[in-house]
């Protein structure tokens, strides 16, 4: 079977000041249809570029394949969802923002457009504020806006950047549980970065650790059933490996 996602040898450099920056160096990965990838690494690695990459902002070294195509910049086969909670157009409603990628991609009968936001709104447990503004939305409730704009357009891939890392412990847990049941029920491909272990490990069927220069540290499958919960067997060894090993990377 094709992973959904290839990437090989990538490399990015970034030009600073005509310094130049090797952010990432030769990364080669593949993510599988249905995987829910967390990657978690020290601060300033390379995981929002390597996301960057993914959804095709940045110019890099190296491929890029989406259902054995080469990707050559953005598209809506790629979303990414950001950890900042100014990521929607504060002059539209709720339902405009979420129809506004696919008013773009030319769908114009109103009756659809209202069914698809209706449909993921419903999703993200949203139902009611259709016709609110941003900010008339708590951050977390503006979150999971971003999230049904994402599933709106029925990406192959949803590229969340700690897209929790903002939020309140009972908001976060919240949402990580919805996110789980939205990723079963859509099948969808999820990679995920987030600092926060129990985050990784609850989400996450697979784990990857990032270290400078973007190179793998570690990379696993997730060896705890889900639901997974602080109380599953494996779980705190499992966080205990993940919390050395992360430790490891920040002294790299
Ligand atoms: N647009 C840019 N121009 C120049 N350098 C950049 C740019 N974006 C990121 N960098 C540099 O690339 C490196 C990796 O940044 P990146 O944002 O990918 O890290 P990160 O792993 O996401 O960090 P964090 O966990 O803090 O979000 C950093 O050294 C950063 O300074
Ligand atoms: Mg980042």
């Amino acid at each position: 079977m094709t992973a959904l996602l290839k990437i090989e040898n990538l490399s990015k450099v970034y030009d600073d000041d005509s310094r130049e920056h090797a952010v990432i160096d030769n990364l080669s990965l593949e993510v599988e249809q249905g995987e829910f990838l967390c990657i978690l690494g020290p601060s300033g690695c390379g995981k929002t570029t390597l996301l960057r990459c993914i959804a095709g902002f940045e110019r890099c070294r190296g491929r890029i394949l989406v259902d054995g195509r080469e990707i050559a910049g953005p598209g809506t086969d790629r979303i990414m969802v950001f950890q900042d909670f100014n990521q929607l157009f504060p002059w539209l409603t709720v339902e405009r923002n979420i129809q506004y990628a696919l008013k773009c991609q030319g769908v114009r009968d109103r009756r659809k457009l209202a069914d698809i936001a209706a449909d993921v709104l419903a999703k993200v447990k949203m139902s009611g504020f259709e016709k609110h503004y941003p900010y008339q939305l708590s951050g977390g409730m503006k979150q999971r806006v971003a999230i049904a704009k994402a599933l709106a357009l029925k990406p192959a891939i949803i590229l969340m950047d700690e897209p929790f890392a903002a939020l309140d412990a009972i908001t976060r847990n919240t949402l990580q549980q919805e996110v789980l049941a939205i990723s079963r029920q859509e099948k969808c491909t999820i990679i995920f970065i987030t600092h926060n272990i129990q985050e990784g490990i609850v989400l996450g069927t697979r784990l990857m650790l990032m270290q400078h220069g973007g190179r793998v540290a570690m990379d696993l499958r997730n060896p705890i059933p889900r639901p997974v919960s602080p109380s599953s067997p494996g779980y705190g060894a499992l966080w205990d490996r993940m919390h050395a090993a992360l430790y490891a990377t920040q002294e790299v």
